[in-house]
């Protein structure tokens, strides 16, 4: 059985998709989940695209022992030297330097000769391997290149010291079985290319980054690039679920499997869709809601007379559980940890405490807690420092007035304000007394309820993004009540938005695009 190398790009490529971005304790949670998970890298950023990123690569670099850590560059020394002081402190460190070489980005991007990015092929691994013994080298636009000035450029790469050669379909536009042809040619034709591993990294514009993934396994690739949950640039990255279920599941087949810990990948899933905010629609494949619920009457009597006649794999195996005891007033502090623990939850003794003091509150105003209340309240402990809390608020509203709301927050220096304003409906009232309180006016991005599950005593949830000098912010905000949770979230994103502020530097002028 062959062994693929999962990278894992949630926290790169995954992260600068619009709507997905996290915040560095976010980041570090996830790729402290991805450790657990069992990739083989985790690639943290984009270390020169701003000191906020590098930062963060420098922090999950230190804490990460168990898999390499990648940074991202240009084929530009200083986005190397970024990227090699971020990646200072990992165990393994790993230097992912880029360039395109379809003709199309050389001519209208780079601006570029062939020959010159044969040259600079080779100048930016040599000057990586400096720094770092383990660099890997991405042919930008691969799938759209002429296969032998590809295969030169990646002899160039090898001769220079790349380890890892990889073959991105950046826009999505490879089918399977080219790409696949692309990727044997490849290794048959690069020079040098015995000694290297080659890599794919498949976006998803046409709906086949797995399909293009599983091809390229199957044509000789040893090591795939992919997304939880397959956030990342446009339509998005490979599925990092959806991959290696596929080769765990038809091993048969294909003849090669992974080292992750597959009852490990729901709880992988929640925790990105909750930091991201992006949630998964039902029907996605292994970590949707539905993917393993049996409707049709026909189904769900050949899964009680025998299970595998409708599934191929089991809740259990991608770690959902099945059988769930419910979650209510009475039970003890063991059933809830128990439950925690399952979803693949953790908290320091402290933090435990006081949610569990919450779930109590929350069990006396809702008859049963469910697996997404108690996230709902993990996320809600982990919040960010808050420069606005929420004291108490007020609404008028009805069909034949306008809305009033008035909303008191207290400062972090102790101070309370209170305002009312008039406005459209009670959130636009409400939004706009915390505007003028805190002075003031991010836009609006998405605005978005609804309940965590089925029933009238469910909770509310609240997704809220906001932009602020050309930088997004997530809130998410949960409560019994639509009003409340509607604040808590903007207050959530409002004070994503004052930490950055206050604490992390924007970036430098010359910040390049981020790279998809
Ligand atoms: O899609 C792409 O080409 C990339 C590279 C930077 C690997 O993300
Ligand atoms: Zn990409």
């Amino acid at each position: 059985m062959r062994r693929i190398a999962v990278f894992d790009t949630t926290l790169r490529d995954g992260e600068q998709a619009p709507g997905c971005s996290m915040n560095p304790r976010e980041k570090l949670e996830v790729a402290k989940r991805l450790e657990k998970l069992g990739v083989d890298v985790i690639e943290a950023g984009f270390p020169v695209s701003s000191p906020g990123d590098l930062e963060s690569v420098r922090a999950i670099a230190e804490i990460v022992k168990d898999c390499s850590v990648a940074g991202l560059c240009r084929s530009l020394e200083k986005d190397i030297d970024a990227a090699a002081e971020a990646l200072a402190g990992a165990v393994s460190p790993r230097i992912h330097i880029f360039l395109a070489t379809s003709p199309i980005h050389m001519e209208y991007k780079l601006k570029m000769t062939p020959d010159q990015v044969l040259e600079q092929t080779a100048s930016a691994v040599r000057y990586a391997k400096k720094f770092c013994d383990d660099v890997e080298f991405s042919a930008e636009d691969a799938s759209r290149s002429d296969p032998d000035f590809l295969c030169r450029v990646f002899g160039e790469a090898i001769k220079a010291g790349a380890r890892t050669l990889n073959i991105p379909d950046t826009v999505g536009y490879a089918m399977p079985e080219e790409f696949g042809k692309l990727v044997r040619y490849a290794k048959e034709h690069s020079p040098g290319a015995e000694k290297a591993v080659f890599s794919v990294h498949v976006h998803n514009d046409l709906g086949l980054a797995v399909a293009n993934s599983l091809a390229a396994i199957s044509a000789g690739a040893d090591q795939v690039e992919c997304t939880i949950n397959g956030i990342g640039e446009r339509a998005g990255n490979a599925s990092l679920e959806e991959i290696v279920m596929a080769l765990r599941v038809r091993r048969d087949f294909l003849k090669a499997d992974t080292r992750i810990d597959s009852t490990r990948l729901y709880g992988a899933s929640r925790l990105v869709s909750r930091v991201t905010g992006v949630k998964l629609p039902p029907n996605k494949a292994i970590v949707g809601d539905n993917a393993f619920v049996h409707e049709a009457g026909v189904h769900q009597h050949g899964v009680m007379a025998k299970r595998e006649t409708y599934e191929i794999m089991t809740p259990e195996s991608v770690g959902i559980s099945k059988t769930r005891m419910v979650l209510g007033k009475h039970s003890g502090r063991h059933a809830f940890e128990d439950r925690l623990r399952s979803l693949g939850l953790g908290a320091d003794a402290e933090t435990l405490e006081k949610i569990f003091a919450e779930f109590k509150d929350l069990a006396d105003k809702k008859k049963v807690v469910n697996d997404r209340d108690i996230e709902a309240l993990v996320m809600g402990a982990a919040a960010l420092p808050e420069t606005w809390k929420l004291d108490h608020w007020a609404v008028n509203t009805g069909s034949a007035l306008g809305a009033s709301g008035t909303i008191r927050l207290q400062h972090r220096d102790g101070a309370f304000r209170k305002l009312v304003s008039l406005g459209d409906g009670p959130i636009d009232s409400i939004y706009k007394s915390i505007n003028r309180i805190i002075g003031k006016e991010p836009e609006l991005e998405l605005y978005e309820i609804g309940a965590i599950t089925g029933g009238s005593s469910s909770q509310g949830e609240t997704m809220v993004k906001i932009a602020w000098n050309d930088r997004h912010y997530n809130g998410r905000g949960v409560s019994t009540d639509i009003i409340e949770s509607s604040i808590k979230a903007y207050l959530a994103a409002i004070n994503a938005m004052e930490w950055d502020i206050q604490g992390n530097p924007k970036p430098a002028m010359d910040t390049p695009a981020k790279s998809g």
